[in-house]
């Protein structure tokens, strides 16, 4: 089984990117399943149903998020009806919303859980014991199991990686915004890369307007950021899994620049 997972989307530019490129890269590849961090999608901030919506109807089966996940307040209202849209899943109790889902593939199904790290983010759940409660229930239904560690710190994200090496097929990192170059099969044949990157403006600082994130750190007073304009780029990863022990077989990053 082959999975395409992309990595935070922002705003239009990354929405319109894949509306052009999406169709080619699912079929250059091979794909089952997509995937895709969508905790950007609107604006730049969150996700609405409508943005969601479209993500859908370009062949996207779910949504993971991160800390961006409640920016569009309408989320809330929403949320609890949409399972193809995760939280993470170390949230604290009583958090609207779900952090894993099953996906039917096929004939076979692929669990998807979510996280967010705790360096340096909010203060949530320790991600490390969630993953192994909500991988117990996972199991049950499946050995083919993704993780989307939405963490900020180097080090957290790759000890993750190692945590959950051969309890799951890949461990992928988002939120930085900046693609790594470190995919690679661990020992025990769980995919991992610490970041995957973001499907948005290419010339832009994490998705913004690089002019307006400039006066931000040369002044003082608030700049109200907006998502730049012009060229676009898709940051991705495609993985193979074995689809009858669910380890991973190979792990490939994508990163395509428009041309205009
Ligand atoms: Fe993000
Ligand atoms: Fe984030």
């Amino acid at each position: 089984m082959k999975i395409l997972i992309l990595g935070d989307i922002v705003g239009r530019p990354g929405r319109n990117i894949l509306k052009e490129n999406l169709e080619e890269l699912k079929k250059a590849y091979d794909v089952d399943l997509i995937i895709a961090n969508g905790e950007n999608a609107a604006g730049g901030n969150g996700i609405t149903r409508k943005v969601a919506d479209e993500l859908f109807e370009m062949g996207i089966s779910l949504l993971t998020t991160g800390n961006h996940v409640w920016d569009q307040k309408e989320i809330l209202q929403f949320i609890d009806e949409e399972p193809r849209i995760l939280r993470p899943a170390n949230y604290l109790e009583g958090t609207p919303g779900r952090g894993s889902a099953i996906i039917e593939v096929g004939e076979k199904k692929v669990g998807v859980l979510n996280l967010q790290g705790i360096t340096f983010m909010p203060c949530n759940r320790n991600p490390f014991f969630v993953a192994e409660e909500e991988i117990k229930k996972l199991k049950r239904e499946t050995n083919i199991i993704i993780v989307d560690f939405h963490a900020e710190a180097t080090s957290e994200k790759i000890a993750m990686g190692y945590f959950l090496d051969g309890k799951v097929s890949c461990v992928f990192g988002t939120h930085t915004h900046v693609q790594t170059a470190d995919e690679k099969i661990l020992p025990q044949g769980t995919a991992y890369i610490t970041d995957i990157g973001m499907t948005g403006p290419y010339e832009s600082v994490l998705g913004i307007d690089k002019d307006l994130i400039i006066k931000r750190f040369t002044s003082s007073v608030p700049v109200r950021f907006e998502v730049a304009k012009g060229p676009a780029q898709i940051n991705a990863i495609v993985v193979e899994i074995d689809e009858s022990t669910g380890k991973a077989l190979k792990i490939e990053r994508i990163n395509k620049i428009s041309s205009q």
